[in-house]
Parts: structure tokens; C-alpha cells; sequence
């Protein structure tokens, strides 16, 4: 399907999951393994389903990406202050209220599917199936955790003696700290924003500087919805003034953060530093992902989850695979075939239908990358890359799928944030791979490849990592199905997307009366 026109009045399904309506109706082509991710919305609707490709190319052609000013100290003390005050009044509204407000937020963003899709395409550079998902994912938190703070938050009676009630409550903290990266600019910040408020917090999101304006306008979005002005307000700006300046503020009860295990350090210190109440963190950082393949793998089925979690979007998530640990006695047939797979990538402009990967964020993640690829040329076997087109020169910032044979698991000690798959053979204990990968130090996403279920199941359980995946790609936690988080120096918990997540942005409180 790869280069081929649909015929308008032909439906091919794709296992993408978003479905507009209208006339003019294409799929997304399957043409490589990369938009082989099947996903379900907290609904549980099955949405294999069918995207219109004009739509999506109107909105991109006429999508301007507005500049933003940045937050200054005065206005970071007037927002700090306005957002304390108005916890009061927002705290107080009823949690259906509140709850029926996010779910608002949700249909408002399912409806503007172009809209987000035009704005992620021009400011985040994914391309069409990532900005798609991203859409997707972001409506699914909306429509999540408005239901779970509806099925968890309610008041609860508790078993006491006679003569007693006691009652427990959960309630906002206060003012919470959103601090989200580029590389879900919409879905994680959108994500952390709409739990905190929903959970009766008052909200400073402060989004990452390469990506304000999907920020910004998901923030008229929620304020189109129901969110008033004193209970969210964004701050723009960078991370080292407006985000630490936010931190350290006296007035913040919590801090959501999501972005690098470095910046997680950081806020976790300042916090540890202030006067004051202790100010709860829930940090979610990077990974040093592996996969681990045993010799009864299925060698296509590794294959197609290799080359997309290693290389879609750009290698730019989170959940990214950077470490293929592959069994010596199939590892030349397996990198053989990664090989093959990655020639037939393409790589270049991301508002291409065709295109699998396209640019890296911005010139500072280009020439980290080009630096890490260049020592690896020096130091390391080149196994595969795949080849720039000559098309592809316009387009800036492009770093084509590479992969690189290492002779250990701990020669990689540092997240590569982009399309560099490393590979280890091993051979012997399988028990101690998985030691050697908890040795890392990291806990996000593991995949393992075997036909064993025994084994998959003792490795899974040895694993210290937050996501394992079994015979399929590690990429793509679908909200509400497979929540999302890890340990060690990936992250403190709880999950997003989980059914634990909203508890961490409340207090408890317990009433007993003596009746
Ligand atoms: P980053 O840590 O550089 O920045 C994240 C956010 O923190 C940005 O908004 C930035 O402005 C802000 N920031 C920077 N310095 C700060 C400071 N001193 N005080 C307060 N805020 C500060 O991360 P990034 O480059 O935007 O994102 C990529 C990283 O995020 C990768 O490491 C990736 O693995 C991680 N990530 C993790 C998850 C997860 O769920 N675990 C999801 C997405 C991305
Ligand atoms: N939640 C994102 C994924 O699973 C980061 O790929």
C-alpha cells in the first residue's frame, strides 16, 4: 500500500485509531512495520478504524504556529497568587462538576482531531500516525480520569464500633506544578493538567519551550470546556527560570513532572531544600529500554517490534527501545533482517503520509545525536542504516535509523533520545541478561521475545521495570489498558493512565464523630 491513492470510495481499515467523519476517505498505509500499532480508548470501542487523510492536510496547510510570550517573575508571582485564592472556589465545586468539565474537554479535542493534528505536524514535527495516536491518547486521558474520579474520589463510610462514624475524604492539595517535555506535547501535558484539576487541585503548567503552542491552545480548549481562568493558567518560558521559580514557590502544594531523570533530580532537590510543607513529586523520566531475545524467538515477529519501537517517531519516546539483547544463536538472522527492514523506511517530511520517521526536535537534540552516531562509528560495528533520499535534503534535522553492535549491556549507560538501536548477543544465563538490564539502573519499558511462556512470565516478574511487553512491540501504553510508568531512575510512580494515578494528587482526610 505504501505510495498507493485509496480510491476515495474504497475503505481499507488500519489499525490507528481515530475515525473522522466526512466524505473523502483514505487509510493510513501499512507500509512498513511502524504504524502497526493496534489502540482502544478508555471506551473500550474498538477503533481499527479508518482516518480521513483531507481533513488532516487542510488542517496542516492552513495551521500557523503563533508565537508566545514568556512568563516573567511578576507574572509568575500574580499567577501563583491567583491560583492560590482560587483553589478555594474550585475545590469546592462538586466532583461531578468537575469531572463533567474534563469529559467536556475530551469531546471538545476528539472533535478538533485536524486541528491538534495541524499543530503537532507544524511545532513537533511527528508525523501523521504519531500525531493521530497523540490526539487519541490525550482525548482517552480526558475521558479517563473524569470516570476515575468519579468511580474513586467519592466520600467513603468506613466500618467503625457503635457509637461512631468515620468517614474518609480525598481532596486537592492546593496549587500543583505541571511540567511536561516536547515529545507528547499534548497528550502528557493534557494528561497531568486534567488530573490535577479534576482531582480539585488549581493548576501552573508550565509546557516545554520547543512546544508552547499545542500548550496554549489546548488551554483555550479546557477553558472552552468549563476550566476557569483562576484554576488554570500557563506559564511559558524556560525550565531553568518559570519551572524552577514554580518549584520553588512557596504557595505549590505538588509537582507533576514529566521529562529527563537529570531535570527530576533537580526539582526533587529544590523541593527537598524549601521551607515550608513537604511538596509531594511524581516525576516520570527517561529509560534505557531493552529487549531481550531469547533463541525460540519468532524472528519476523522480533523484527517488526524492533523496528517500531526502536525507530518510530523518530526514536523520540520515552518507551523508545535502545537495547536489543539477542540470543548468539539467531542474532545474525535477526540483524539480517533489521537490516532489510530498516532500507525500506523513509525518512523525511513528517507531514507525508509515507513518511516513517521524520525530523528530530530541534538543532541541540540533532547534534547530540550526530555526536553519540559519530563516536559510535569510531568505537562500535555498524550493523545497518537506512539511507537518506535525496528528497529528504530540505528537510532540516533529519537523523536516519542507525543500529550499532556492542560488546556489553553496560557499555550503553546514557538515553540516546532518538533513532539508535544498540545490540548485544548474548548467550548462557538468560536469568543474568535480565540482571544485567536491572543493573542499568533504569525501569521503564522491557520487551521480551521468546515462544516459552514459562519463561516470559519468571523474566517479566525478575524485570524492575514498570512496562513489560511479550511478543510484541513496547511503545503505545494505551490509557486505561496498559498504564504507563516506571521505577529506579525512570520515575517514582504512580502510573498514568492508571487506575492509581489521581490518589497522588490528592490528601486524605479522615472525620470521626463521636455520634
Ligand atoms: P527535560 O527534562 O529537558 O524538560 C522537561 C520539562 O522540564 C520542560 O518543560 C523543561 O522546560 C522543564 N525544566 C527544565 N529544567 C527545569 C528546572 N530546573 N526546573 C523545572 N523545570 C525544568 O526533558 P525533555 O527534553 O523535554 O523531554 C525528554 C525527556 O523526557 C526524556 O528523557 C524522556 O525519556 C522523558 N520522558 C519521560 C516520559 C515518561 O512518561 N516516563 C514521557 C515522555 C518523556
Ligand atoms: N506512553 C508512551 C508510550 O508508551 C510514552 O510510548
Amino acid at each position: 500500500l505504501a505510495d498507493e491513492q485509496v480510491p476515495t470510495d474504497e475503505l481499507l481499515s488500519s489499525p490507528l485509531d481515530a475515525c473522522v467523519a466526512g466524505e473523502h476517505i483514505e487509510a493510513f498505509p501499512l507500509p512498513h512495520a511502524l504504524y502497526g500499532e493496534g489502540r482502544r480508548n478508555s471506551t473500550g470501542a474498538d477503533l481499527t478504524c479508518l482516518v480521513q487523510r483531507r481533513p488532516l492536510d487542510e488542517a496542516i496547510a492552513k495551521t500557523h504556529v503563533p508565537p508566545v510570550p514568556e512568563a516573567s517573575t511578576a507574572q509568575i508571582e500574580l499567577a501563583m497568587g491567583t491560583l492560590h485564592t482560587g483553589f478555594e472556589a474550585w475545590s469546592a465545586r462538586p466532583l461531578a462538576e468537575r469531572a463533567a468539565i474534563i469529559r467536556k474537554a475530551g469531546d471538545l479535542l476528539d472533535a478538533r482531531l485536524a486541528e491538534f493534528c495541524g499543530l503537532l505536524v507544524k511545532e513537533a514535527h511527528k508525523t501523521l500516525g504519531d500525531c493521530v495516536a497523540e490526539v487519541r491518547e490525550a482525548v482517552d486521558f480526558c475521558r479517563y480520569y473524569a470516570d476515575q474520579a468519579e468511580q474513586r474520589l467519592a466520600e467513603q463510610t468506613l466500618p467503625g464500633p457503635t457509637g461512631e462514624s468515620n468517614t474518609l475524604r480525598l481532596h486537592g492539595r492546593g496549587v500543583f506544578v505541571c511540567i511536561s517535555p516536547w515529545n507528547f506535547p499534548l497528550a502528557i501535558f493534557a494528561g497531568q493538567v486534567v488530573a490535577a484539576l479534576v482531582t480539585g487541585n488549581t493548576v501552573a503548567a508550565k509546557p516545554a519551550e520547543q512546544t508552547p503552542a499545542v500548550a496554549q491552545r489546548m488551554v483555550e480548549l479546557l477553558r472552552e470546556a468549563g476550566v476557569p481562568e483562576d484554576a488554570l493558567i500557563l506559564l511559558h518560558g524556560p525550565g531553568e527560570t518559570v519551572g524552577a521559580g514554580l518549584v520553588a514557590d512557596a504557595r505549590t502544594a505538588g509537582v507533576c513532572f514529566t521529562g529527563s531523570t537529570q531535570v527530576a533530580r533537580l526539582i526533587n532537590r529544590a523541593l527537598a531544600q524549601k521551607d515550608g510543607p513537604i511538596v509531594p513529586l511524581i516525576a516520570e523520566t527517561g529509560g534505557l529500554n531493552a529487549m531481550l531475545v531469547d533463541s525460540t524467538a519468532l524472528p519476523e515477529q522480533v523484527v517488526d517490534a524492533v523496528v517500531q519501537s526502536a525507530f518510530r517517531s523518530a526514536g523520540q519516546r520515552c518507551s523508545a527501545l535502545r537495547l536489543l539483547c539477542v540470543h548468539e544463536g539467531i542474532a545474525d538472522g535477526v540483524i539480517e533482517m533489521i537490516k532489510g527492514a530498516m532500507a525500506e523506511l523513509s525518512v523525511g517530511d513528517p507531514a507525508l503520509l509515507a513518511t516513517d520517521v521524520g525530523p528530530v526536535i530541534d538543532d541541540e537534540a540533532f547534534t547530540g545525536i550526530s555526536r553519540h552516531v559519530e563516536r559510535l562509528r569510531r568505537e562500535a560495528k555498524l550493523l545497518g542504516e537506512t539511507a537518506l533520499s535525496a528528497g529528504s535534503a530540505a528537510v532540516p534535522r533529519l537523523v536516519a535509523p542507525i543500529a550499532f553492535e556492542l560488546p556489553r549491556i553496560s557499555d550503553l549507560r546514557q538515553e540516546i533520545f532518538g533513532p539508535v538501536l544498540h545490540v548485544v548477543r548474548w548467550s548462557g544465563d538468560v536469568d543474568a541478561v535480565v540482571r544485567e538490564i536491572n543493573a542499568l539502573g533504569y525501569g521503564l519499558t522491557f520487551g521480551i521475545q521468546t515462544r516459552i511462556d514459562s519463561r516470559a512470565a519468571r523474566l517479566a516478574h525478575q524485570a524492575r521495570i514498570g512496562n513489560v511487553y511479550v511478543n510484541r512491540n513496547m511503545i503505545g501504553a494505551v490509557v486505561g489498558v496498559q498504564p504507563f510508568g516506571g521505577e529506579g531512575l525512570s520515575g517514582t510512580g504512580p502510573k498514568a493512565g492508571g487506575p492509581h494515578y489521581l490518589y497522588r494528587f490528592c490528601a486524605e482526610q479522615t472525620v470521626t464523630i463521636n455520634t
